[in-house]
């Protein structure tokens, strides 16, 4: 079965480009624990929860706290993150995204949003995206961590699709393997070295179109 009926994003990467705003927030934070965090390490965090964000960044230091303190470390990132995003505009949207959405939503695809990210409402209204989307399933609604599919699963249900008949963009490895376990296709956004698992890889949504969809098998 092909015929795509829905188109389900990640947000972080696909939408707009926050990762920059995690890295200076988890690097203010790394700073202060003294742990040497790079560009480089910021790839790994990618499509990857807050707290195993957190994880992540304390086994490259080598240290160990107890939950309580991990929530205190990963509740402090999170206010410098949501300082940077609070001054979001639309101007930060990827290329290309907002003018896909636009015409998937005019040929009445439904749209929906699938991120790990509990700040997605927030970012979302100031990039003044939320009236596109069907559904919107983000890091508030779900418990398990992509790539396990309940993001994508809860999307699909929400807007009543066959899971066979979705497409998910998503920039990372765990999301791309997240879109799979769902039996949904996926398009990657991004190297199609790291993305090699998807139906098709592109640099950004600036090079999709509707056409390109009937492309996917
Ligand atoms: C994902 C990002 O979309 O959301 C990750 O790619 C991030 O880098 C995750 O850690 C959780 O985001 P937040 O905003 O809830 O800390
Ligand atoms: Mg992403």
């Amino acid at each position: 079965m092909s015929q795509i009926k829905a188109c389900l994003f990640d947000l972080d990467g696909v939408l707009v480009d926050t990762a920059k705003y995690h890295f200076l927030a988890w690097k203010r934070l790394a700073d202060e624990l003294h742990i040497k965090f790079t560009k480089e390490d910021n790839e790994r965090l990618k499509g990857v929860s807050r707290m195993r964000s957190l994880d992540i960044i304390l086994e490259i230091g080598q240290i160990h706290f107890d939950s309580e303190t991990k929530l205190k470390l990963a509740a402090k990132k999170n206010n410098w993150y949501v300082d940077f995003i609070k001054e979001l505009t639309p101007d930060e949207i990827l290329p290309g995204s907002e003018e896909f959405l636009k015409s998937a939503k005019a040929n009445n695809f439904k749209l929906a949003l699938g991120s790990a990210s509990k700040n997605s409402m927030l970012i979302l209204n100031k990039l003044n995206l939320v009236d596109y989307f069907d559904a919107i399933i983000d890091g508030t609604k779900v418990s398990k961590a992509k790539p396990d599919p309940e993001v994508f699963l809860r999307g699909a249900e929400e807007l009543k699709v066959n899971p066979k008949q979705c497409v998910v963009f998503e920039d990372a490895e765990a999301g791309v393997e997240a879109a799979i376990n769902a039996d949904m296709y996926c398009v990657g956004i991004g190297s199609p070295q790291i993305l090699k698992k998807a139906n098709m890889v592109i640099s950004g949504l600036h090079e999709m179109n509707l056409n390109k969809l009937n492309l996917l098998k």
